[in-house]
């Protein structure tokens, strides 16, 4: 182990130790790559070239004045994987974690809760190269009960200077942000050089569905099954939909096997009914982002939602 190596991991122990940063996010070093996240293509590339390549190519991205670093902001209905790819480009880049809710860092105290989130990105400096994942965004903009117009407003300030800072000398820290609901984001935080990577993230497509039961029902006793069916079958749902479909079936075949006092396999018909079981939560979503992909999208920002309302004949 290296020395640099060394201190990162006193400083790990440090930190555990400190509860109140400790609350504020959770750090870890996530396992999951690309590998784990079933489909999601387009999106794997555009990631590639922000955070990847210039890991990888450092001269070439030298040479043409950009640094490895920088943020993306990824929307779309939940359960589609946006907080699981977040921490698979940290595994896919052998980064740090950081993940902070925004809720958690709010505080009633004026001034504090700008005060911890210069925590966090001094956090996320320290442990570079570190993904900081701003899970819920919508927390600031959308939830004015909590805290009045100006103290938001302080907020949404120190998170733009956090963000500049971030082009200026913050190489090695990702920022990904997260929310279901972009239109209500300040636009400030939409500028160049903060948050103006906007991705979709949509539900899986019958073949990212087939892929996504694949991988969930990896390793776990199950006899031949059609899982192309069934992912033809689920239309609209999302990831952690399909993964509760399998979470049924498996609990299904436990009974089963309880019962007998056998292993019994996951079968088709146990797939099939926890299935029937389930409907997608994709929809009400797309019921709702349909209006503001129509009315308010004055940079074509919701052009890929237009697309896929269209191309999946959703009403
Ligand atoms: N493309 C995918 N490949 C594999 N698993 C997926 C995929 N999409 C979603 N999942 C599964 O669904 C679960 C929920 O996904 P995740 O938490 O990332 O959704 P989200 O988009 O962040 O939702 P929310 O908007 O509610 O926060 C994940 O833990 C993962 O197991
Ligand atoms: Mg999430």
């Amino acid at each position: 182990m290296s020395n640099e190596q060394e201190g990162k991991q006193a400083q790990l122990r440090v930190i555990q130790f400190d509860r109140s940063r400790y609350e504020m996010v959770e750090k870890t070093q996530p396992r999951e790559t690309f590998a784990d996240v079933g489909g999601l293509e387009e999106v794997k590339k555009k990631v590639q070239m922000n955070f990847i390549l210039p890991l990888q190519n450092p001269e070439f991205f030298k040479a043409f004045g950009k640094e490895a670093g920088g943020s993306l902001l990824l929307y779309g209905p939940p359960g589609c994987g946006k907080t699981f790819l977040a921490k698979a480009i940290a595994g896919e880049i052998n980064a740090n974690f950081l993940h902070m809710e925004l809720q958690a860092i709010l505080s009633m105290w004026v001034g504090q809760s700008e005060h911890n989130l210069h925590d966090v990105f001094e956090t996320a400096r320290a442990y570079k190269p570190c993904v900081l994942f701003i899970d819920e965004l919508d927390a600031i903009g959308g939830n004015r009960q909590n805290m009045g117009q100006h103290h938001e407003r302080m907020l949404v300030n120190q998170l733009l200077l956090e963000l500049d800072g971030l082009n200026a000398h913050n190489s090695g820290v990702y920022v990904i942000g997260a929310t279901n609901t972009p239109w209500y984001l300040d636009s400030a935080l939409r500028r160049p050089g903060r948050f103006n990577q906007m991705i979709f993230i949509p539900p899986p497509s019958e073949a990212e569905r087939e892929l996504i039961l694949k991988l969930k029902l990896k390793d776990k006793p199950q006899e031949a099954l059609n899982t192309k069916k069934i992912a033809g079958k689920a239309q609209h749902f999302s990831g952690a939909d399909l993964e509760q479909v399998v979470e049924d079936a498996v609990e299904q075949a436990l009974q089963r096997s309880l019962e007998s006092g056998e292993l019994q396999p996951i079968t088709q018909e146990d797939l099939q009914d926890s299935l029937k079981r389930r409907n997608p939560t994709t929809l009400e979503w797309f019921s709702t982002a349909k209006n503001y992909a129509i009315f308010s999208d004055v940079n074509k920002d919701y052009e890929h939602v237009l697309n896929y309302l269209r191309d999946h004949k959703i009403r």
